[in-house]
């Protein structure tokens, strides 16, 4: 059985658009990967976080910057979040007011290479609201 030509075209565009319209699974997980740091970013600022680290994690008076963790093989995710979890000599622990899912956010943020940056914060008011406007 045969196919008239412009069948076989049509059929052919087709196949083509469909591939172009469904974005390739590595772009899916690039924008979930900033989805996760952003929102880590915004946990840091709010958590409080920032109020010992410093704005962006660039140190502050309290506690050390924390922006070499990425390069830094001690500073696995499982340690970081332990430190997280459980606080260290002068940091408190957060294990009673993050989630798994805000503390793995976090974990993503700190160990971004380019850090999203967020606006500083305007108050809690404004907390779910940012929350609710990540992509
Ligand atoms: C009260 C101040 C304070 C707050 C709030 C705080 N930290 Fe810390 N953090 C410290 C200090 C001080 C250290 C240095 C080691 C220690 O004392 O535990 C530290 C160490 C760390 C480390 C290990 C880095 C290193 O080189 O030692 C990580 C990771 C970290 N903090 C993440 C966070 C995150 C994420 C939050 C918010 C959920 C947070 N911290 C909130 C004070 C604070």
């Amino acid at each position: 059985m045969t196919f008239p030509r412009r069948f076989i075209f049509a059929y052919l565009v087709t196949i083509s658009l469909m591939y172009l319209a469904a974005p390739p699974a590595h772009a899916w997980w690039g924008s979930k990967r900033k989805a996760e740091q952003k929102a880590g970013a915004l946990l840091f600022r709010d958590k409080g976080c920032a109020h010992c680290h410093g704005a962006g994690a660039v140190g502050g008076k309290k506690a050390p910057a924390l922006t070499t963790l990425p390069k830094d093989k001690k500073w696995t995710p499982a340690r970081i979040s332990d430190q997280i979890l459980n606080g260290g000599q002068k940091m408190p622990p957060f294990a009673d007011s993050l989630t798994d899912q805000q503390v793995a956010q976090i974990v993503a943020y700190l160990r971004a290479r380019h850090k999203p940056v967020v606006p500083p914060s305007a108050g809690p008011a404004n907390v779910s609201a940012a929350a609710m406007s990540l992509p």
